[in-house]
């Protein structure tokens, strides 16, 4: 049985207990603060588990993607360290949501890991938490296994949470022996690290919600959760005792193998192969889920994982990019199940191949410093912060990375000095940062939601309405009521007010209170904390509001119609972006404003200017067709199946809106113009690169866009007028100008060569021969200063022998400079001379024999000083 068939039985087996199969969700998990990556096939339930949401059906089975890199549950150090780690990896799972529980949860596993998969009874044990008898009892006496059999586990490792908050409770596990010849001891003994005893399963019985102040809420009825490594799975049913023997990575290994020649199957390169092979899976599934590498929060994981992959390529000797050679492997072996793989290919071999070039410029340097570090430690030393800095700052070289590279070594990392240098960078950068804050204000809109329950929106087909007010929210606090002049947040059980999301901005507009006294709260934006709960964020300009107040609530018109104008130009530009630059491109983000549009989205090199003007053709020509704009609400499914374009990794409800205008269609909660020609105009005012692989394209609609032709023709206009020009001849007009500009250039030149012929007779002129040695000293004008050096150049040239001096004085400044030809400097000397006249004139100067210049402060004593030179000579030649 290959992996594929084990996922495809352990599906079809619950389907055939009733279960419906859940497609993965993505690994970016939406709705969710306080996760990272999606670690567990349950994530995609939390709501059904807390009882927020109600279930697709009471019980559900999926395979689900998963990464445990980063957060609470952590693999990465352990990958290709032990038989069993990895940073991706799929967890089959069933699913109950107030349902069953224990008593058919444990039978049923036990069915399909006996009988199903067929696993020899005397090879499997399983645990339980210590004080669950009742779990001990279903093991012993429903499903007949001898107490020797079933270990109580006092621990954590029996009770499992999601993360820090989020539903949770009690376990048990279904171990497999592989057997005495692996080393390793059963659960809960010393050596339970060791690869012999495998936990194959692990069934939660979620009974609790864990809150952030640690206190545990019983869940509204208790639910399943199971989870079960398919790597392990397939390891055991392939007669393997390592899971990287086994199909699921074996065609990763041979060809890395192949691609650096090594033996795949013995020796000193195994775990790097291993390595490079987990890697690979992580990788391409992020990137496949819109995960791009980057220095921050997701996309930096990602990063680590990549340069950890390439490092450990570099030990086999890679030193192309080889990674990008393994995505047509991975898409072959997991691209039936996981269709966005294939899809995304085209946005994967460029992703890869970029991020593998961009660090092997620094990966060998960064290896050499780090080499010439460790050779200057003593044994058992420290590398030091500053070392470690360089190595992240300037060779990117992720911290975990260094660690890795040295922790067979006995060394130890100055992290106190990493953290400080980190800390100083960051202080540095603190200024440009806004945290989301996102974690602690959830917390408080959680319970909030609770108390109050969603707000409704009504803003599709209004922009005023009442409503009454359910909560106020001070600086974090819900408070009840808010004073004139306060800042604060308030939450409405209906409101016309759109929420920030799917790159449309929030609503802003006013909130009037409806009886008694008046009050007015200006709203400045609009948001969602939590996913239902809409919250107008702005500040009490009038009066006193306070919770239970009837409100009549006003979006700002005009700067609504204009985002709507904006949100339905970017499908207009999404659709026609596909249609011109290729069916790969996918929308990386996105902006609606009442200004202008934003739209990143994946695309490797910029759009020609004739691929830009093609596209924006093309969304004028959709406007100008004046088509409806229609919505339609359905299933996520059939919404796909009628070809809407839908955002990889968005978590859609059980009903999606699906906007369609003209040929373009996609599933989108925002707000839209009735007509396409409700838009204008469309105009794209820039294209960019914003990212590796991403570029961003910014457009302005409707008046906005013929303003800005209407300024930009007023400046032509404006142009032409100056030029004495018309507008449609303004380059004819510039092109004239600049011959000009270039005749007269040429004629300039001419003439200052010739002035300076002239200037330069009229100096020779002035020559007088003095000790019998001629002497210039003369005084120019309209000279600069930076010219007097060539000037005794030329001079020395049309004298061949003589002394120079030359002064002039601009204000109070005196410049003087004094050359002297190699034949007298015997007898006189340039530095000499300067520093005669330069103290004559109130200042100083020196310099070589043959050229030195010097100043002085004194203009009225130049003509003396300069007459002077006659007499210095003589008295020298004497
Ligand atoms: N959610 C449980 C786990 O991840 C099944 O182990």
């Amino acid at each position: 049985m290959n992996g594929n068939d084990i996922r495809e039985r352990f599906l079809t087996f619950f389907q055939r207990h009733d279960h419906i199969i859940a497609a993965s969700s993505s690994l970016v998990p939406r709705n969710d603060p306080t996760l990272l990556f999606t670690n567990a096939g349950m994530n995609q339930f939390k709501g059904a588990f807390l009882g927020e949401e109600r279930p697709l059906w009471p019980r559900v089975v999926s395979a689900q993607k998963c990464v445990r890199a980063g957060g609470k549950h952590n693999d990465l150090e352990n990958v290709g360290r032990t038989a069993r780690h990895h940073t991706f990896f799929e967890m089959l799972g069933n699913f109950s949501f107030a349902d069953y529980f224990k008593e058919r949860a444990i039978p049923l596993a036990w069915e399909f890991v006996t009988q199903d998969l067929a696993l020899p009874v005397e090879r499997l044990l399983v645990t339980v938490y210590a004080s669950d008898d009742e779990a001990y009892e279903i093991w012993h006496t429903v499903v007949g296994l001898p107490k020797e059999k079933i270990i109580r586990i006092d621990s954590n490792d029996n009770f499992w949470s999601m993360g820090p908050v989020g539903p949770c409770g009690p376990c048990s596990e279904i171990f497999y022996d592989h057997g005495p010849h692996i080393a390793g001891g059963p659960p809960g003994s010393a050596d339970a690290d060791g690869d012999r005893f495998v936990e194959i399963w692990n069934l939660v019985f979620m009974q609790f919600d864990r809150r952030a102040d640690g206190s545990m809420m019983p869940l509204p009825q208790p639910c399943i959760d199971t989870g079960a490594g398919l790597e392990r799975l397939t390891a055991i049913l392939q007669g393997k005792s390592n899971n990287f023997d086994t199909d699921l990575f074996q065609p990763l290994i041979r060809e890395t193998a192949r691609l650096a020649a090594v033996d795949a199957e013995h020796g000193e390169h195994m775990v790097s192969l291993r390595v490079v092979a987990d890697h690979m899976r992580a990788i391409s599934f992020l990137i496949a889920d819109g995960v791009l590498p980057s220095n921050e929060g997701r996309g930096y994981v990602l990063r680590r994982i990549m340069r950890r992959a390439m490092r450990h390529g570099r030990m086999l000797g890679l030193t192309e990019p080889f990674l990008v050679h393994l995505v047509p492997v991975i898409c072959q072996m997991m691209g039936n199940f996981y269709p966005e793989l294939t899809a995304q290919s085209k946005v994967l071999v460029p992703v890869i191949e970029n991020e593998e070039r961009r660090f092997a410029a620094t990966l060998d340097s960064g290896l050499k410093i780090l080499e010439e570090a460790v050779a200057r430690l003593p044994a058992a030393g420290q590398l030091d912060g500053l070392t470690l800095f360089t190595l992240y700052d300037t060779y990117g070289f992720p911290i975990d990375l260094t660690a890795d590279i040295v922790r067979d070594r006995g060394i130890d990392l100055d992290m106190d000095g990493f953290n400080q240098l980190m800390a100083e960078q960051r202080q540095r950068a603190r200024a440009a940062w806004v945290g989301s804050g996102d974690e602690k204000v959830a917390a408080v809109f959680h319970q909030l939601r609770e108390q109050v329950g969603a707000s409704e929106f009504l803003g599709y087909e209004t922009e005023q309405a009442q409503g009454v007010i359910q909560a106020i929210v001070v600086n974090g606090v819900a408070v009840e009521r808010l004073q004139v002049g306060e800042e604060g947040m308030v939450i409405v059980n209906q409101t016309p007010f759109y929420a920030e999301s799917g790159g449309q901005v929030g609503d802003s507009g006013m909130l009037r209170k409806q009886s008694g006294e008046s009050a007015l709260f200006a709203v400045r934006d609009t948001r969602k904390p939590v996913s239902d709960l809409l919250a107008h964020y702005g500040a009490l300009q009038e009066g006193m509001l306070q919770v239970g107040d009837p409100v009549l609530m006003q979006v700002d018109g005009a700067r609504r119609q204009s985002i709507r104008l904006h949100h339905s130009a970017t499908h207009l530009l999404h659709h026609a972006l596909r249609q011109v630059v290729g069916d790969h491109v996918k929308q990386a983000g996105s902006l609606v404003g009442p200004q202008r549009l934003r739209f990143d989205f994946t695309h490797f090199s910029a759009l020609s200017a004739e691929a830009l003007a093609e596209v924006e053709r093309q969304c004028n020509a959709a406007i100008l067709a004046n088509v409806a704009q229609s919505t339609l609400i359905m299933t996520p499914a059939a919404a796909v199946a009628a070809g809407a374009v839908a955002l990889f990794g968005e978590k859609y409800g059980d009903e999606v809106r699906v906007v369609q205008i003209g040929s373009s269609m996609e599933l989108c909660g925002g707000t839209h113009v009735e007509r396409s020609g409700d838009i204008g105009l469309l105009r794209i005012v820039s294209e960019g690169a914003v990212a590796a692989g991403v570029r961003r394209i910014e457009a302005v609609c409707g008046a906005l866009a013929r303003e800005s032709y209407r300024e930009e023709s007023m400046v032509l206009r404006e142009a032409a007028g100056m030029l004495k020009s018309r507008p449609d001849q303004v380059t004819q007009a510039v092109e004239r100008l600049l011959e000009r500009i270039r005749t007269l250039e040429g004629s300039l030149e001419k003439a200052k060569a010739a002035v300076a012929g002239s200037v330069l007779d009229g100096l020779v002129a002035q020559s007088r021969m003095v000790a019998g040695v001629r002497l210039l000293a003369a005084r120019v004008v309209g000279v600069e200063v930076r010219d007097l050096r060539e000037m005794v150049d030329r001079l020395k040239e049309r004298f061949g022998s003589a002394v120079i001096v030359l002064g002039m004085s601009e204000g109070e400044k005196v410049s003087v400079i004094a050359g002297v030809t190699t034949d007298l400097h015997v007898r006189f000397k340039a530095g000499e001379l300067i520093g005669f006249v330069a103290g004559r004139v109130g200042g100083k100067g020196g310099g070589r024999p043959d050229m030195a210049m010097g100043g002085g402060s004194r203009p009225e004593q130049l003509a003396e000083a300069l007459a002077a030179v006659a007499e210095w000579m003589e008295e020298k030649a004497a």
